[in-house]
């Protein structure tokens, strides 16, 4: 819900981004509070639509986990996905109820799987080792669950020692997508799940487990993807996965098909809306369970970026200026790669407005340069402006997803605050960080005083 308003400034949620920047400082993440619900809605009601069976939309929260969003989500009725100790601990202090709650992962610490086991959530399990520690943890019983889990939980309601452990099983489909290569996971080297060649043997060890309780089975292909024939693809791999599983007598009632929906960054993005990412998805699993004559599974997805990316901006204030002649102009702002890093790191292109001179026409190509001492440290390469000065508001859209949650203190620059608008009304969901909390974790030896 953003607009105009009359003093030609940019307004989201009601609030005016130049007013909200004097108010709250800048860099500012700016979260719309409706465009989030409304995406959560978009996914629950087209599962409604299209699917026969049971379904669960769970937010993968690597895109931005916090409080607050966990809350929203949650609020809506989303469950969530979690791939560290941390994300666990957010999402269960946001007042997640753990039968809602995902734990993926590729390298799960034992610690953080004691975390999982104790507060009751369902284990996403992703090779033979994490296997062979679950069945390890599950024996040992309450004793060490106790000893090294206790720190994390001390303030935390725990449905303690819920055995047997509620695992899904994670596999690599071997389905090739059309994203940046980093971003990629369901082609068959990559480091995340079990080879779909190890099925009979996974099902055999699992179904003599009395430990485990083998639920489902997961895959995730890949993220910012447009096309949407390689979830149909998969879905369509799960369903023979699944036909295989009754064969060992596993009631197996869960697939989880992963996220991956991609969203418009600039204007030749092309992404298909959630309604259409959904409803072939579930077609494709409706008609080949009655085909093999299976009932249908509880269907889950876990989308991050198409929940959130759009619901974001990043409001920074623009400083000094370089003009290489006949070469390029750069225009710097008081943040970059600490709190975006995606340009860095996969060449991401964003969009971007002067919020408090939203109607003068764009007049100047030029590059946005962050503060960093990096030369590589650009956040948009030759965006159309109007002419700017120092102390302007510059609005990087569409920074919800994997912005804070890749963000860092890079050369020692605190973390920036982030804000919930909605009907006019901004709060705070993230303080800035400050120097002291800049400082907080050095130590310094005694020895070194001076
Ligand atoms: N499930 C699993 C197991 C995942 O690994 C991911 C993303 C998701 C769900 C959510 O995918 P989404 O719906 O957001 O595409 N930092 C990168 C993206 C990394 C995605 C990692 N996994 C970026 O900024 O583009």
């Amino acid at each position: 819900s953003a607009k105009i308003n009359h003093q030609d400034h940019l307004e989201i949620g009601g609030c005016d981004v130049t007013t909200l920047v004097q108010k709250f400082g800048s860099p500012l993440y700016i979260l719309d509070e409706e465009t989030l619900r409304t995406a959560c809605r978009q996914y629950r009601e087209s599962f409604q639509r299209y699917y026969q069976g049971e379904a669960q939309v769970l937010y993968a929260s690597k895109a931005w986990s916090c409080l607050a969003v966990c809350a929203i989500v949650a609020s809506e009725g989303l469950g969530i996905d979690v791939v560290s100790g941390g994300e666990l601990y957010t999402a269960l202090s946001a007042g997640l109820s753990p039968e809602k709650i995902y734990f993926h992962g590729n390298n799960k610490s034992r610690q953080e799987l004691l975390l999982a086991i104790q507060s009751g959530c369902t284990i996403v399990v992703d090779n033979w080792y994490e296997l062979r520690t679950l069945v390890e943890l599950a024996g040992e019983g309450d004793k060490e669950t106790t000893r090294q889990g206790e720190e994390f939980f001390l303030t935390l309601p725990l449905s303690h020692s819920c055995s047997p452990i509620r695992i899904m099983l994670r596999l690599t489909p071997g389905i090739e997508c059309h994203t940046h290569e980093y971003i990629r996971t369901g082609h068959l080297d990559s480091k995340f799940g079990f080879d779909p060649g190890d099925l009979d043997e996974l099902f055999t060890f699992v179904s003599n487990q009395s430990a485990l309780n083998c639920v489902g089975l997961h895959a995730h292909i890949g993220s910012q993807i447009f096309e949407r024939q390689p979830h149909q693809d998969l879905a369509a791999v799960m369903v023979q996965w699944l036909s295989k599983a009754a064969g060992y007598g596993l009631s197996i009632t869960e697939l989880n098909v992963g996220g991956g929906l991609g969203v418009k960054y600039i204007e030749s993005d092309d992404p298909p809306s959630i309604e259409e990412w959904v409803k072939p998805i579930c077609e494709v699993i409706q008609t080949a369970c009655a085909q093999e004559n299976l009932p249908l599974p509880k269907l889950l997805c876990e989308p991050g970026r198409s929940l959130i990316a759009s619901a974001c901006v990043t409001a920074y204030t623009i400083g000094s200026s370089k003009v290489i002649p006949d070469i390029r102009t750069y225009v710097a702002v008081d943040g970059g790669m600490s709190d975006n890093p995606r340009p860095i790191t996969y060449q991401s292109v964003y969009r971007t407005v002067v919020a408090n001179r939203m109607s003068v026409p764009c007049t100047e190509t030029v590059t946005i340069a962050g503060k960093h001492c990096e030369s590589g440290d650009i956040l948009i390469k030759n965006a159309q402006l109007p002419k700017t000065e120092p102390g302007d508001i510059l609005v990087v859209m569409a920074t919800g997803a994997y912005n804070y949650s890749m963000a860092s203190n890079y050369n020692r620059l605190p973390r920036p605050a982030a804000v919930v608008v909605a009907n006019g009304e901004a709060n705070l969901i993230l303080q800035r960080e400050t120097y002291e909390d800049v400082i907080r974790q050095d130590c310094l030896p005694e020895r070194l005083k001076s």
